[in-house]
């Protein structure tokens, strides 16, 4: 039996060796097609996947295999980055199979159970993909359980359990659901995804800060004035996802998940080791010290906006948040939210630490900077005229920018002297980008995280404490909604200029770049 907590190392690139059946439940929907096929494909190109597995597609459509495997080797050439020949992905479909049934039926259990007899075809080593509406959870587990489908975990064949956010819906709803999980199944055998650990940019903090020690002295309250994560996107509402989106909100959608995993590779100690537990003990330790930085009352330290309506560049209407499909008349779920926290230990006491994120945004950016304090004597002002305005203008501070995407890399600004007879320092970057760097496609998170899953690394999931810390963060937010009423913003724009008022007392304002 493989081990839970493998840890980050070169596992990834190695031959999954179990051979190990993968039921995708939900498996007509979007995500199947744009995710998960093409990243077990890629998985597949490059000779990753065992020898011997099977994937099946658990869905109510009535399809078999052959119009199913027809409909996933066209996903594979829509959405594959990798191009490839269709001899590959023919090779690749015969793997595919289809099974019809409904997730609340107990017979398509039993059903899906003798289909897997056939250990010829499906081996033994069970993946479940749960790709479906978190209120069917618990009835898709307690239904593979009851139907002999769970495996013990120290079984000789292994069962694991991927379940797609979201995790709950406020702190008590995330409890429930991790004692209802935990009920059927030991939590090595569960996988919770947050793809943004999937992705190559984000997992590059973690050996950019403890493969170099150059940074790891200066990282911490004596240095860094604060930090920002910004997770801004130019989609609205696209897909029809309307009805998701309006109940949960950017907050719960990004905040409580994404953004804090963001915070917690940035801000964690040195872990002991790199194996899974060793990173997420330090992961749920930060997520624990952090809280909101609430000085009068909760308003000034969250802000939350809901995009408006607008015209574009060529004139054309761009609906607002509350004309987009799916949404309650009047909603005031936000589309934007802000924050500023504090973490309340020894490395981090005092720093602001702001996030924010929003949809419908000029630009799409994922980034956390850390900028550092300016040194102590501003040596180097000096006076910048434009026409007859003249301004001093002070050295910037320095500012570390880990760039999540787009244009992934990472970014330190630093002064330098500007060439010419004044003495005048001017803000340049230092640069590593991948793009200019590796001359290959970064692979999809999907991709890393499916492949861990079959290898039984579950570094980059998250626990049930951890999941439980990051709703412990933002709970106060949800328990005061209503003091919190939206702002309107242009879509197009940077969110809220109310979110402004978080940076008093700090050295700086929000990086719009
Ligand atoms: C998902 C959210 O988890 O992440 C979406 O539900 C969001 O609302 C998406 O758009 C962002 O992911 P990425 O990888 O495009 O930054």
């Amino acid at each position: 039996m493989v081990s839970h907590t493998q840890g980050l190392g070169p596992i990834g690139e190695s031959r999954v060796r179990d051979p190990a059946t993968l039921v995708i439940f939900g498996a007509s929907g979007d995500l199947t097609r744009r995710k998960l096929i093409p990243a077990l494909f890629i998985a597949y190109a490059q000779n990753l996947l065992p020898e011997q597995f099977a994937i099946v597609g658990f869905a109510r459509r009535d399809y078999d295999d052959v119009l199913f495997r027809g409909m996933m080797a066209d996903a594979v050439k829509e959405f594959s980055r990798l191009q490839t020949d269709d001899e590959t992905i023919q090779r690749f479909v015969e793997h595919i199979r289809y099974h019809k049934g409904d997730i609340s039926d107990p017979d398509a259990y039993a059903e899906l159970k003798k289909k897997l007899q056939d250990v010829e075809i499906y081996p033994e080593n069970r993946l479940y993909y749960l790709s479906i509406i978190p209120s069917l959870f618990e009835t898709a587990i307690a239904s593979l359980k009851n139907s002999g489908l769970v495996t013990d975990p120290a079984a000789r064949h292994w069962t694991r359990v991927v379940i797609e956010k979201p995790f709950g819906k406020d702190l008590e709803s995330a409890m429930e659901l991790n004692a209802k999980l935990l009920h059927y199944l030991a939590e090595s055998q569960i996988y919770r995804i947050d793809h943004y650990l999937g992705k190559e940019t984000v997992q590059n903090i973690l050996s950019f800060r403890f493969a170099n020690a150059i940074f790891e002295p200066v990282f911490n309250r004596s240095y860094v004035e604060h930090i920002q994560i910004t997770a801004a996107e130019t989609v609205g509402m696209e897909s029809g996802r309307g009805g998701y989106y309006d109940e949960y909100g950017a907050i719960r959608d990004m905040v409580t998940n994404h953004i804090l995993q963001l915070l917690c590779l940035v801000a964690m100690e040195p872990p002991g080791d790199l194996s899974a537990d060793a990173i997420r003990n330090e992961k749920v330790k930060v997520l624990n010290a952090t809280r909101l930085d609430i000085r009068k009352d909760i308003s000034d330290s969250v802000c939350r906006g809901q995009y408006g309506s607008g015209v574009d560049a060529q004139d054309k209407h761009l609906k607002a948040y509350q004309e987009e499909d799916r949404i309650a008349p009047h909603s005031d779920t936000e589309t934007f939210a802000a924050m500023r926290l504090k973490i309340d230990n020894w490395r981090w006491a005092d720093v602001p630490i702001f996030l924010r994120t929003g949809k419908c945004m000029g630009k799409k950016a994922t980034e956390i900077a850390v900028q550092f304090k300016v040194p102590p004597l501003q040596l180097f002002q000096h006076v910048e005229c434009e026409e007859d305005v003249c301004d001093i203008t002070r050295i910037a501070p320095n500012t570390l920018i880990f760039r999540i995407q787009p244009d992934e890399g990472i970014f330190l600004k630093v002064g330098t002297k500007r060439p010419g007879m004044r003495f005048v320092v001017e803000d340049v970057n230092m640069d590593f980008s991948y793009s200019g760097t590796w001359n290959k496609s970064l692979p999809e998170a999907y991709e890393r995280l499916l492949l861990d899953t079959l290898h039984g690394d579950s570094t980059l999931f998250t626990r049930s404490d951890e999941v439980e810390a990051e709703w412990r963060v933002v709970q106060p937010i949800l328990e005061n909604l209503d003091q919190l009423k939206p702002y309107t913003y242009p879509p197009n724009a940077w969110g809220v200029p109310e979110a402004d008022w978080l940076f008093p007392g700090t050295e700086g304002q929000w990086r719009n770049e």
